[in-house]
């Protein structure tokens, strides 16, 4: 079974990868999609992104890494995926998480989500809080890879 991760990954964080090394003992293969979305102004050009998801998971060798555009189930079904993969980390996630769950059955019902308990230690982290805490000097090293942090530690000092 095929499932895909979606997000905006803005950037990866040592959440998001350890829910990638679980769904992939998981499912026969992980595809990590970058949600390119032309609405948001993101910190990581999508470019940008993929790069950085593709070496923090290197060490998981059924995970593939791409972006896409529009809907997630017509990616998923492009792909031959049965399962949207997804982290529930605390309760106010639940209900963005149902309704996604939700509409994407109405969209396609062939398509699963699948939902990980984030591991305890990372069920506060987002990427919201690392650029947040990025931005105004903090450390990030215990929150993000290491080329992660690099790339946000230079990306703030030169602005
Ligand atoms: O990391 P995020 O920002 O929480 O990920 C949200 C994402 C990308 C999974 C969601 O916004 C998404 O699937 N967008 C694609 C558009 C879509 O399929 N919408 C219908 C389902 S709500």
């Amino acid at each position: 079974m095929i499932a895909i991760y979606p997000g905006s990954f803005d950037p990866i964080t040592l959440g998001h990868i350890d829910i990638i090394e679980r769904g992939a003992k998981l499912f026969d293969r992980v595809i990590v999609a970058v949600l390119s979305n032309p609405s948001k102004k993101p910190l990581f050009t999508v470019d940008k992104r993929i790069e950085q998801i593709t070496e923090c998971t290197q060490h998981i060798a059924n995970v593939k890494v791409d972006s896409f555009v529009g809907l997630t189930v017509e990616y998923a079904k492009l792909h031959h995926a049965g399962v949207l993969l997804r982290g529930l980390r605390v309760l106010s996630d639940f209900e963005k998480e149902l309704q996604m769950a939700h509409t994407n059955k109405t969209l396609n019902h062939d398509i699963e989500t699948v939902f990980l308990a984030t591991t305890k230690e990372y069920s506060f982290l987002s990427s919201s809080i690392v650029k947040e805490i990025a931005q105004f000097g903090g450390t990030i090293d215990h929150l993000v890879s290491e080329n992660v942090a690099q790339d946000m530690y230079s990306k703030y000092q030169n602005q």
